[in-house]
């Protein structure tokens, strides 16, 4: 666990957080609209500002976005937003301008590294070509696991929600089949191809910009239920906010 977190901090910040001024010779800076990279905007008299942020969780749904962002988060260098922006992907945030996103980002000491995360940007196709048109150099995390446990997972979501709602629903094995074939018009068996969204994320970023986490290797956790405490102390497990990741 402390590896991986170290693994993901050390990844991030490959190279240098946006410069916050633009440089003398670049001429009078220029409206937060059409550049970003003018950070800050408002610094706040606790030394705290908003940043666009240096990574985004990009996705999967359903993969353990919310977990991967509680362990960075543990770190002080990391400061992350509190809920799921959309900003790219819902056009009536994106319609907005990054102004509004800036607005969204949690208050950071300057040397912190600021992280969102909206999963459902992964399958989103218009979203990579956005997120480029803000930063190329941005750090993408996305965090995968088994396509049909995904599936089912995503599935399980939707199926306790209408119930809840006392809503109509389908079985899974209608919804999976149709007319005896896969049906890749299901939507959530569509964010299971990874590949397929993949190949627009490729389209705009390379991949040394997109570090992919294995949900696997997080979720198996060497811990069988009689691990002694000061074992999984050591690994930080330990702590609450990764109980998730032992159920
Ligand atoms: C600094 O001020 C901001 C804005 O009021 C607040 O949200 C943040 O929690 C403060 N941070 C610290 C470390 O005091
Ligand atoms: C799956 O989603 C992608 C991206 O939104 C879309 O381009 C594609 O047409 C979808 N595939 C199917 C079979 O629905």
């Amino acid at each position: 666990m402390a590896a991986l977190l170290l693994g993901l901090l050390l990844f991030a910040m490959q190279s240098p957080p946006i410069p916050s001024r633009p440089m003398a010779d670049e001429g009078p800076p220029l409206p937060p609209t059409s550049s970003p990279t003018n950070n800050p905007t408002t610094s706040h008299p606790n030394g705290t500002l908003q940043q666009f942020p240096q990574i985004i969780i990009i996705g999967v749904r359903k993969g353990g976005t919310r977990a991967l962002i509680e362990m960075l988060s543990l770190h002080s260098a990391v400061a992350a937003a509190q809920n799921e922006v959309h900003f790219f992907d819902w056009e009536s945030h994106f319609e907005k301008g990054l102004p509004w996103y800036l607005s969204q980002m949690p208050y950071a000491f300057p040397d912190q590294l600021t992280v969102e995360k909206t999963p459902a940007y992964f399958t989103s196709s218009k979203v990579p070509k956005r997120i480029h048109q803000m930063n190329p150099d941005i750090k993408l995390l996305l965090i995968l696991r088994d396509p049909t446990e995904r599936v089912l997972s995503d599935y399980t979501q939707v199926f306790y929600n209408r119930l809840q709602k006392h809503k109509r629903y389908q079985p899974i094995e209608s919804v999976l089949v149709k007319d005896g074939e896969i049906n890749l018009g299901y939507k959530a068996l569509n964010r299971s191809l990874y590949y397929v969204h993949m190949q627009n994320w490729l389209k705009y970023f390379p991949l040394k910009n997109i570090h992919v986490v294995d949900w696997g290797r997080v979720d198996q956790g060497p811990l069988p239920r009689d691990e002694k405490g000061g074992e999984v102390l050591k690994t930080g497990i330990a702590d609450k906010r990764f109980k998730f990741l032992l159920q």
